[in-house]
């Protein structure tokens, strides 16, 4: 309501403007600052969206969609689309737009100071702004934490018949895969996948299902992004799960993001470039990382409590654009090790 207010008001100013100009009504109507966000992810970003219109005067408008319609849409819309930001989630899918020209270059020393190197783009054209870990879940009643290390150790045979996962075409599966290839190759990789395939995981395709069926016995350990359990947990404190902090000794956890780039033929490409920097801000990322139980990308912003009790951990440093360079591969390499 406050915000239609607004509008209107910066309207008529624009046009009493206008009007002292005096250059009469063939005059391109006044516009309201704004920025059109096409937003594939769906919880969490309200309250910092408010909190840059109340600082900035710039609206904020959503267009809300799947990865896939609004990757789609961008393509068929050209030159001619109105989106001005690409809110989405998972690198593999912010990579994928990368590569299809559907982002421009930002050059922002705000953003670069704001969000580690291992989370943006290397060619500056997506930012990661939360983090999600995808790490080893497992049932406290059933299974001690010193029995669990790495990624790789879930092959291990005294997991068989233990083990829960998302099938390998899930795309938070691809990504974990994408990064491991970057970082050990397709063989190494490809033994990983079969020894996982070995032990005859139960295929779940959902995280917070996987939580379920390892809290109910029905599997003692599992795969799944981190914020899954924090909403479980949110509800019902005693749920007996916890995360296990993969690869500690190694390479460490992996990471992937939610991120946003600005769209090739951005119409307000000052203010997206605006609402990004803000987005990275300390101020910003806590509000945006908070709700949806997620890591700032931004190490100086505050985590949520849930999230935090949880300790600290080392991030698999990688750059995430991986999980979108090696995802063909990881496809086809799961295919060969019988990770359906
Ligand atoms: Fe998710």
């Amino acid at each position: 309501m406050r915000q239609g207010h607004a509008h209107q008001l910066v309207v008529m100013l624009g046009l009493i403007g206008v009007l002292a100009l005096g250059l009469g009504p063939l005059a391109a109507p006044a516009r309201a600052a704004e920025v059109l966000v096409y937003s594939a992810r769906h919880y969490g970003q309200e309250a910092a969206f408010e909190a840059f219109t109340k600082k900035t005067g710039i609206q904020v408008k959503m267009f809300n969609g799947s990865t896939g319609e609004l990757f789609e849409r961008l393509k068929a819309e050209g030159e001619r689309s109105p989106a001005d930001v690409l809110l989405t989630v998972d690198a593999g899918n912010l990579w994928n737009a990368a590569r299809a020209g559907l982002l421009a270059k930002i050059d922002s020393p705000d953003l670069a100071a704001n969000i580690p190197a291992h989370l943006r783009d290397p060619e500056n054209r997506w930012f990661g702004l939360t983090v999600r870990a995808r790490t080893i879940m497992y049932n406290t009643n059933k299974v001690k934490p010193a029995e669990l290390s790495t990624y790789e150790a879930l092959g291990d045979p005294k997991w068989k018949g233990r083990l829960c996962l998302r099938t390998s075409g899930y795309i938070y599966n691809q990504s974990l895969l994408a990064t491991m290839i970057k970082r050990h190759g397709e063989a190494k990789t490809e033994d990983i996948a079969r020894s996982w395939a070995a032990n005859q995981p139960v295929l779940i395709n959902s995280d917070t299902k996987i939580l379920e069926a390892i809290a109910a016995g029905q599997c003692d350990v599992g795969l799944t992004n981190h914020y899954y359990l924090a909403r479980i947990v949110a509800k019902d404190p005693n749920f007996p799960v916890l995360p296990l902090w993969a690869n500690q000794q190694t390479t460490g956890t992996h990471v992937n993001v939610s991120g946003a780039g600005i769209a090739a033929h951005a119409k307000n490409r000052a203010n997206a470039v605006k609402l990004l920097e803000f987005l990275s801000s300390a101020e910003a990322q806590q509000m945006f990382a908070d709700l949806s139980f997620e890591y700032p990308a931004n190490p100086q912003a505050a985590i949520n409590p849930i999230v935090a009790k949880w300790g600290k951990f080392k991030q698999d440093d990688i750059n995430i654009a991986s999980a979108g360079e090696f995802q063909a591969a990881a496809t086809r390499l799961a295919d060969r090790a019988g990770y359906k």
